[in-house]
């Protein structure tokens, strides 16, 4: 069995040895505490759930099943990203739910932002309930719980995010290989699983995704604006060497239209905001220097790739004030 509780005198994995070693470790504690029997993992993309997937494939291979859940609010790419690099390239058994018309149809006409983080998480957990019921002979159930979500589940900052609330019929072992690892380990440990750095180094992206950055009630025209816009900044940053620089940054959409004109024609459409912001903890952060250039470039890129769009706004706004996220 894994440690439960991160040793007080463990070195930090900073080093592709010290990964090795890990991954070394819990491979055999995996294979120990598994045996010959069924493990069910879901898989979000994230950093900590792939490198929990790519642990596993390693240690017990067809015993995991990987179950993805397209809610419809991740970020353009990210579902076929997950299919290519565990179907194709792992090799991983992969249940891939697209279940956006489910998600869309609930959300439609809620404005509220808590009441919609509450309907993507519950129907998250519907989904995936529904996938697991349909597998037979399944004792564990993995997660990419990490050392800093057992810390902040225990100061009471946050309710531990990750087993919360699936139905009481369902009464899975947990299997948590990563969870004495801080966040730069658990990358450190990707890497030499070799997952891609699009998955290593991804920046963090909320469990609501897309959601909160298309505010109030969404709709799904608004919804791929903001999920456009956020492609070109990703692709802007990315080519100008900040991707790896600035910690967060992305678009949002707010719901309302302001008049532009295009062609000689009067235009009435949804502005894009750009935020981009750098931060430890996410408690307080400030805002990068983004090239005034590189601004100008993306607005334009923006303004005529993106359908339903005619201007382009810069959040300047630390936190506190605002917070990073729009809603
Ligand atoms: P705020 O907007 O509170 O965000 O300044 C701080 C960090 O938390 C992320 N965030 C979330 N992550 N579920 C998540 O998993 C959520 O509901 C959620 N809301 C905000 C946000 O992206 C930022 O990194």
């Amino acid at each position: 069995m894994a440690n439960d509780r991160r040793p007080e005198n463990m070195e930090r994995i900073t080093t592709a040895a010290l990964a090795d070693r890990f991954i070394e470790e819990q491979i055999a504690a995996l294979r120990q505490q598994i045996g010959d029997k069924k493990v069910l993992l879901a898989l979000s993309g994230g950093v900590d759930s792939s490198v929990v997937a790519a642990l596993l494939i390693k240690a017990v291979g067809k015993q995991l099943t990987c179950v993805h859940v397209n809610h419809g609010l991740l970020r353009k790419g990210e579902p076929e990203q997950v299919v290519s690099v565990f179907r194709d390239q792992m090799k991983a058994n992969l249940v891939y739910v697209d279940a956006t018309d489910r998600f869309l149809d609930k959300l439609a006409g809620v404005a509220d932002p808590e009441r919609k983080r509450k309907i993507i998480g519950a129907e998250f957990i519907e989904v995936f309930a529904e996938e697991a019921r349909k597998l037979d002979g399944v004792s564990f159930l993995a997660q990419g719980t990490i050392w800093p979500d057992i810390l902040e589940s225990e100061r009471g900052i946050k309710a531990h995010h990750n087993a919360g609330g699936l139905p009481e019929d369902l009464n899975f072992e947990l299997v948590e290989p990563v969870k004495i690892l801080f966040k730069d380990e658990v990358r450190m440990v990707g890497k030499q699983l070799g997952l891609p750095d699009g998955m290593v180094y991804r920046q963090p992206f909320p469990g609501p995704g897309l959601g909160v950055r298309c505010t109030g009630a969404i709709t799904r025209d608004r919804l791929e604006a903001v999920r456009e816009s956020d492609a070109v900044l990703r692709e802007e940053f990315e080519k100008n060497g900040l991707a790896g620089k600035v910690w967060q940054y992305f678009t949002i959409v707010p719901d309302y239209k302001t008049t532009g004109v295009k062609d000689d024609k009067r235009t009435f459409e949804w502005p894009v905001v750009i935020r981009a912001v750098n931060t430890r903890d996410a408690m307080t952060a400030t805002v990068e220097n983004v090239p005034f250039e590189l601004l100008q470039h993306i607005t334009a890129r923006i303004t005529s790739e993106v359908k339903g769009v005619n201007r382009v706004l810069f959040d300047l706004t630390p936190k506190p004030s605002a917070t990073i996220e729009w809603e």
